[in-house]
C-alpha cells in the first residue's frame, strides 16, 4: 500500500485552468451532495477535516486540490443534486465541473460515488451516461457501507450495477469512511492511477 508521507491542502478553485502548478496526476471524487466525497478523502489521509465536512449537504462548494507526497493530487468536487442550492449556484458547479471533467489533463479516475442506502438517483444515472459519452474514466464507490447488513450490501450492489449498466459487481468498491472498510482497496486503485 501506498505509504502517506505528507498531506496539504493547495487550493480551491472554480475554473479548471486555476489547477495547481506544477501539474501532477489528479483523481478526483464526484456525487451527490452528502454522499461522503469529503469524508472519503480524509479517512484516505487520515485526516479529521482536512476536507470539510457536514451533515449539511452542499457543504463542498468549489473543486479543492489536496497534494498526497507531492507527487498527485486528490481533488474534491462540489456535490449536484441538493434541492436547495440555487439554480444559478447548481449551474455554476455543473459548468466547473463539467469544464474540469472534460479540461484537465491530468484526471486519471474519477470516482462516482454512490450512497448505499439511497441508491442510484436519476442525476448520478445522468452523469455516467455523460461520463461514457465523453470518454472519462470513472470507477463506482458505494459509500457509508456501514449502514446497511451484508445481506443488503449484496441486494444495493446488484441494483446498482443494473441501473448504471455496469458490467459486475467487481466494478463497485464497498467504503465506509466510519469503519475505514475499503480504504486499502481504494488506495490499491489510486496508486495504479497515479503511477508515471
Ligand atoms: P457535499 O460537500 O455537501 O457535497 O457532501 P460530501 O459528499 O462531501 O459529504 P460529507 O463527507 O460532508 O458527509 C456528509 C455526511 O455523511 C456527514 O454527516 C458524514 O459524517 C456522513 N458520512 C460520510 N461518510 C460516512 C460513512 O462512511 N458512514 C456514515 N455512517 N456516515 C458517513
Ligand atoms: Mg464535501
Amino acid at each position: 500500500m501506498l505509504k502517506i508521507k505528507s498531506v496539504k491542502y493547495i487550493k480551491s478553485i472554480m475554473d479548471w485552468r486555476d489547477a495547481p502548478r506544477p501539474v501532477r496526476p489528479e483523481v478526483a471524487f464526484v456525487g451527490r451532495s452528502n454522499v461522503g466525497k469529503s469524508s472519503l478523502i480524509n479517512t484516505l489521509i487520515n485526516m479529521k477535516n482536512l476536507a470539510r465536512t457536514s451533515k449539511q449537504p452542499g457543504k463542498t462548494r468549489t473543486l479543492n486540490f489536496f497534494s498526497v507526497n507531492e507527487m498527485f493530487y486528490l481533488v474534491d468536487l462540489p456535490g449536484y443534486g441538493f434541492a436547495k442550492t440555487s439554480k444559478k449556484e447548481q449551474l455554476a458547479w455543473q459548468e466547473a465541473i463539467e469544464g474540469y471533467l472534460l479540461g484537465s489533463e491530468q484526471l486519471r479516475m474519477l470516482y462516482v460515488l454512490v450512497d448505499c442506502k439511497v441508491g442510484v438517483k436519476n442525476n448520478d444515472v445522468q452523469l455516467v451516461e455523460w461520463l461514457r459519452f465523453k470518454n472519462v474514466p470513472f470507477q463506482i464507490i458505494a459509500t457509508k457501507i456501514d449502514r446497511i447488513s451484508k445481506s443488503a450490501r449484496a441486494v444495493q450492489a446488484k441494483k446498482i450495477v443494473e441501473t448504471l449498466q455496469l458490467a459486475d459487481q467487481s466494478d463497485i468498491i464497498f467504503f465506509s469512511a466510519k469503519n475505514r472498510i475499503g480504504r486499502g482497496a481504494l488506495w490499491g486503485d489510486i496508486s495504479r492511477r497515479v503511477k508515471n
